[in-house]
């Protein structure tokens, strides 16, 4: 039986944090940084210069996850990239990442849009391809500039989020690593968390900022995150106390503490990085995962519980030993 496993995860955030302070100051917002530590737990992010895109983003934090795995982009036989803030259109952002790191062995590149769930949607897919003998070293990642898409007017939504890129390399493997994943999505929800515009006869049609009822999304954010780590741990046969590390979608971190507390994993096992990195979309869990794992957190043979959760609505979680 072909198992996967993780061999090397990179992230990679763009130029000096921005606190809420200076981000208050730059748009001129009727906020101010209580309500946004209160509220959010966030108290800065990084932001992308106008002509770093989510691919240059992609670049750096697979760099950092190929030399983790020992890994040589020649290696690479699938390109995975998660975004919703991809650099065209058209081609992939996969596919310019690809031609970035010089893969040219003819290797399938393709995005996944699943918004915030991006990454654990992304791995489960590599997991597939692996599994079934096709392909045996993914790159996986997920990179977002969300800041591309914030109406900077909306103090509601423009201080939540932030740019950055997450990476990991998945191989095929003798010994489990991915135990179970679970992907789910209910298109009925799809005007809670939306960018309602598109490019038409060369203009923007619609409105092209990003557009969220924040209440509603919350809670529909804690419930399904809850269920759908009980789910995998079920699939697993394994149950919360086993859990080493729980990585939620860095949204919010008193999402991340009702979801800990509804799956019965105490918060002291739970990586948050919302604090410093803001809301990074599909970059979030593969950011956090790699902060862990470089801070000594994760460490071999442990149990992680990823977990995504975003636009759409898209859910989905991935338990794994690291
Ligand atoms: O990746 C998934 C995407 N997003 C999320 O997961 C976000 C989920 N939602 C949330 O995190 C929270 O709902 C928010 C942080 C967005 C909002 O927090 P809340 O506690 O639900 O606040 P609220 O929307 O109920 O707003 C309370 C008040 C409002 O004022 P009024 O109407 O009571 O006068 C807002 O206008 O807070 C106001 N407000 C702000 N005040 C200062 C909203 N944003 C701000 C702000 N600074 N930045």
């Amino acid at each position: 039986m072909i198992h996967t496993r993780i061999t090397g995860t990179g992230s990679y955030l763009p130029g000096e944090p921005v606190g809420n302070q200076a981000l208050i100051a730059r748009h001129g917002l009727e906020s101010s940084d209580e309500w946004i530590v209160d509220r959010t737990g966030i108290r800065s992010r990084h932001l992308a210069p106008m002509e770093i895109t989510s691919s240059d983003l992609a670049l750096e934090a697979s760099r950092r996850a190929l030399a983790a795995a020992g890994r040589s982009p020649a290696d690479i036989d699938l390109v995975i990239v998660a975004t919703s803030t991809p650099d065209y259109i058209f081609p992939s952002t996969a596919t310019l990442l690809q031609s970035k790191l010089g893969i040219v062995n003819g290797a399938p590149a393709f995005d996944v849009q699943a918004v915030c769930s991006g990454f654990v949607y992304a791995l489960t897919i590599a997991e597939k391809f692996i599994r079934s003998g096709s392909h045996r070293c993914a790159l996986v990642v997920g990179a977002e500039v969300f800041s591309r898409i914030m109406d900077w007017t909306d103090r509601g939504t423009c201080v939540l989020f932030g740019d950055g890129a997450g990476a990991v390399v998945l191989e095929a493997s003798e010994q489990p690593g991915l135990l179970a994943s679970a992907l789910h999505a209910d298109g009925r929800h799809h005007g809670l968390l939306v960018v309602p515009g598109q490019v038409s006869s060369g203009q923007a049609i619609g409105d092209p900022f990003l557009r969220m009822d924040g209440q509603a999304v919350f809670k529909f954010a804690v419930r399904v995150l809850a269920e759908v780590g009980a789910e995998v741990l079920e699939k697993a046969g394994m149950t919360a106390d086993q859990v080493d590390w729980l990585i939620p979608h860095q949204a919010n971190i008193r999402i991340l503490q009702a979801t800990a507390k509804k799956l019965g994993i105490p918060m002291e096992k739970c990586i948050a990085t919302v604090e410093r990195h803001g809301n990074t979309s599909a970059a979030s869990v593969p950011l956090a995962l790699d902060e862990a794992v470089r801070s000594g957190c994760v460490q071999h043979g442990q149990h992680v519980l990823l977990e995504g959760v975003g636009g759409g609505f898209t859910w989905g979680a991935v338990l794994l030993k690291y």
